[in-house]
């Protein structure tokens, strides 16, 4: 019996730690039991502890010497992300699973959830995303402004990281396919905390995953407190603005023709004021329209030519310029935002909201205006 255990697929559950004495235990004694009912595959665990300061790591080992699957590596804290890194290449470099499962260690994931991974990847699925966001699961005791911060971080990344299609990109509950992870470029990740989990999930879905979600409850936390902080937060932000980069050439020829679009606009202008002697109440809106125009022609030939969508010109030219007044809204919005909540400098805000409105510009034309050509449909 051993031996044939030992000649099964392998599936590695990596789950990260800091200070949690008083759930590790537990959880792990619930993967252990998940173990036994599952049979395709030999369930190993690997424990990523960052040296946490409490007794986590005295009660992992005490495991370990009764149970042979349990392992752990520790190393200083970083980041949840840089656990993550460290645990998959571990794994993968030690026993070559066919799968690395993701998993908290304080309560909120219910184990037996595995089992269900398990059998969606053995019809060929290779990302299961335990998802908080879709019918049938559900988040008791998440506070409104955690749900709130959730919701809106995962609109983002999947709005303009590219998978729309996924509806929880932040869950750190998934099972993936190590010959599907092993495509995908750790090494490009410079996030080192949560964004983590999103730039994962981009990576592997720009691999061309075959994914699903299924429904998870996102329980309440049984001790301590999240680990989560503004600084995650913010390297959230800043990573989506570096996968869109990462995602698409056309993004970086939209933001050229958006530099072009600046000249024109101040050139007519100049032109309009200094030498026709019109006034800047007409010669403004007329420079404005001559830089929509001027974008909407580059786009339509140059940033988006692959995307013959059957949407008409005129249509289109349509669709570019509410675009663009909603964006401008955005931007102005924005910029009051800073300005007067935040207290940034006029200078500051003024070029974030440029950086914002711009993103969002980018994606209302892209997934309207110039959207591509649906799978499978011709026009
Ligand atoms: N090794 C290590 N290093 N582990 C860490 C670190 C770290 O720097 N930071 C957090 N962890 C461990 C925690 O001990 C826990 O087991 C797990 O990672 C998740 O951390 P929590 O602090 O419980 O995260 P959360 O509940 O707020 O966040 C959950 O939702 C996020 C998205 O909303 C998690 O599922 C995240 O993975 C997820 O991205
Ligand atoms: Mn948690």
């Amino acid at each position: 019996m051993h031996q044939q255990e030992k000649n099964r697929p392998k599936a590695c559950v990596v789950i990260p730690t800091y200070n949690e004495e008083d759930n590790i235990e537990k959880t792990l004694l619930q993967v252990l039991e998940v173990k036994k009912t599952i049979k395709p595959y030999n369930l190993l665990i690997l424990v990523v502890d960052d040296n946490s300061p409490d007794d986590t790591q005295t009660i992992i080992k005490k495991l370990m010497e009764l149970s042979d699957d349990i392992h752990m590596i520790t190393g200083a804290k970083i980041g949840l992300g840089d656990a993550y890194t460290r645990g998959f290449s571990y794994a993968l470099e030690k026993w070559n699973p066919s799968l690395i499962i993701q998993m908290d260690a304080d309560g909120q994931h219910d184990p037996s959830v595995i089992k269900k991974f398990i059998t969606l990847a053995i019809n060929g699925k290779e990302l299961i995303i335990g998802s908080r966001f879709i019918e049938g699961s559900s988040t008791p005791n998440f506070s409104n402004w955690r749900r709130f911060i959730s919701l809106f971080g995962n609109f983002l990344v999947r709005y303009l990281g590219g998978v729309y299609m996924i509806k929880d990109c932040t869950s750190g509950f998934r099972c993936i396919n190590t010959d599907l992870l092993k495509k995908c470029n750790l090494d490009y990740f410079s996030t080192k905390g949560y964004s983590f989990q999103s730039s994962l999930v981009c990576e592997l879905m720009r691999n061309g995953a075959n994914a699903v979600e299924i429904p998870i409850v996102f329980n309440k936390r049984e001790h301590g407190l999240s680990k989560l902080t503004l600084h995650d937060q913010i390297e959230f932000l800043i990573n989506i603005v570096k996968i869109r980069f990462r995602n698409s050439e056309d993004f970086l020829r939209y933001c050229a023709v958006g530099i072009l679009g600046v000249f024109v606009n101040f050139l007519t202008y100049f032109s309009l004021t200094r030498f026709a002697g019109w006034t800047p109440e007409l010669s403004s809106p007329i420079a404005i329209e001559l830089s929509i125009i001027s974008n909407f022609i580059c786009h339509n030939f140059w940033t988006f030519i692959k995307r013959m969508n059957g949407v008409s010109y005129f249509d289109r030219f349509i669709r570019f310029h509410i675009v663009a007044g909603v964006s401008g809204v955005i931007n102005y919005l924005f910029f009051l935002f800073l300005i007067n909540a935040l207290f940034l400098s006029d200078l500051l805000s003024l070029f974030l909201g440029i950086g914002i409105a711009t993103i969002f510009n980018y994606a209302g034309n892209s997934l309207w205006t110039f959207r591509r050509q649906e799978m499978g449909k011709k026009h």
